[in-house]
């Protein structure tokens, strides 16, 4: 697993773990802590925290990673798939850097890709992300509509799309799914594990839970005139335990089929900022500052998911609702007000 100390990555870990898999860890901590493996260990509990090793790396090193999957980490066995998330992922950021986005995103992957057929290994997991579909004809959006990123973050996704597809047609033994996220928020019940960017947070939530223990002052709430009912941004929030197991989901249907597959993980329910920061402040227990700004550059009004395909073929479904996403990353904040490596803001 590539990027496991990461937000989305360690949650699948403790997932994976927990349901009796093997996880070989893999970061370069460029944006995560080495706490948050420590975190994933404390997780599952000392009986299981044992199956998971933990090498740090950089993905681009194609070397370093053909000797991890060549060993097959402790224990020496054979890896049986590859789930890839590490990556850059600030949409303003890409715009900045797109170079350091189309190395660190797609030729990490093709690295990958390298090693994994130098050694056997052909089932792969990916994520990439519902911002490859731009601004949507139509809601909730099916995994078949058009692929218009708008930004050069979402272009690495779609592109890195591409190349498995086109992969799995040159290579029929190749097994992938490309999950394609909507937004994942949340963290994990325990208080242990949650979402902690370093700098000030790009996305809403992590801003949020910042507002919350006092570290940031108030949202900017960016944009009032979007034609949706309160005027602000309607999003797909999902529980990142949620988005966890359907990483599970996805690795237990991977061999259902040879080639390349798509699914949209999200719940196909929308959520204005306005409602999202009402049901963070009733999670808190007092109303978080926020102010109206203007509409932030390159947001679109609405992107929902419709997550059918993922139900039907995968049996995969989202369990839990708003409250319990605010809920759970306000333990997590709370419990760690300077994120993993208690640095206050
Ligand atoms: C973006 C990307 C997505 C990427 C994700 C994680 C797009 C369309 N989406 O999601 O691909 O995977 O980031 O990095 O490019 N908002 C505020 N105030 C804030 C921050 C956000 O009002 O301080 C609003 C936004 O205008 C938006 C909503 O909150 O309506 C969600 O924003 P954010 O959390 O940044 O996620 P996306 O932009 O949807």
């Amino acid at each position: 697993m590539t990027g496991a100390a990461g937000f989305i990555g360690s949650h699948t870990c403790v997932d994976l773990l927990t349901a009796g898999y093997r996880v070989i860890g893999v970061d370069d901590f460029s944006n995560s802590s080495p706490h948050a493996i420590e975190r994933i260990r404390e997780v599952v509990g000392p009986d299981v925290a044992g199956n998971l090793d933990f090498v740090e790396l950089d993905v681009r090193d194609g070397a370093a990673l053909g000797k991890l999957l060549g060993g097959g980490g402790r224990g020496g066995g054979p890896v049986y798939a590859v789930v890839h998330f590490a990556a850059r992922k600030a949409v303003g950021e890409s715009v900045r850097m797109p170079v350091e986005y189309y190395d660190t995103n797609v030729n990490a992957t093709l690295r990958l890709i390298e090693a994994m057929r130098e050694h056997g290994v052909r089932r792969l997991i990916f994520s990439s992300s519902c911002s490859v579909h731009g601004n949507a004809d139509s809601l909730p959006i099916p995994e078949e509509a058009p692929a218009r990123p708008t930004n050069p973050y979402a272009r690495t996704k779609w592109i890195c799309e591409q190349i498995l597809s086109d992969l799995c047609v040159a290579e029929p033994d190749w097994r992938v799914i490309a999950l394609r996220y909507f937004n994942p928020v949340g963290a994990h019940p325990s208080g242990l594990l949650g979402e902690d960017p370093r700098g000030i947070p790009n996305n809403v939530m992590p801003y949020l839970q910042q507002v919350a223990v006092g570290r940031l002052a108030e949202l900017s709430v960016f944009g009032s005139d979007y034609p949706t009912p309160d005027g602000t941004g309607i999003r797909d929030y999902i529980h990142v335990v949620d988005l966890a197991e359907g990483h599970r989901a996805a690795m237990e249907h991977l061999d259902d089929q040879t080639g390349y597959r798509v699914y949209n993980l999200g719940t196909g329910t929308g959520t204005s900022v306005l409602q999202l920061v009402a049901a963070f402040s009733e999670a808190v227990g007092r109303p978080l500052p926020y102010r109206i700004v203007g509409r932030r550059p390159g947001d679109v009004a609405e992107l929902v998911a419709d997550p059918r395909r993922a139900a039907e073929e995968l049996g995969w479904r989202t369990k839990r609702g708003l409250a319990d996403m605010c809920r759970d990353a306000w333990e997590f904040q709370r419990r760690n007000p300077g994120g993993y490596d208690g640095v206050a803001g």
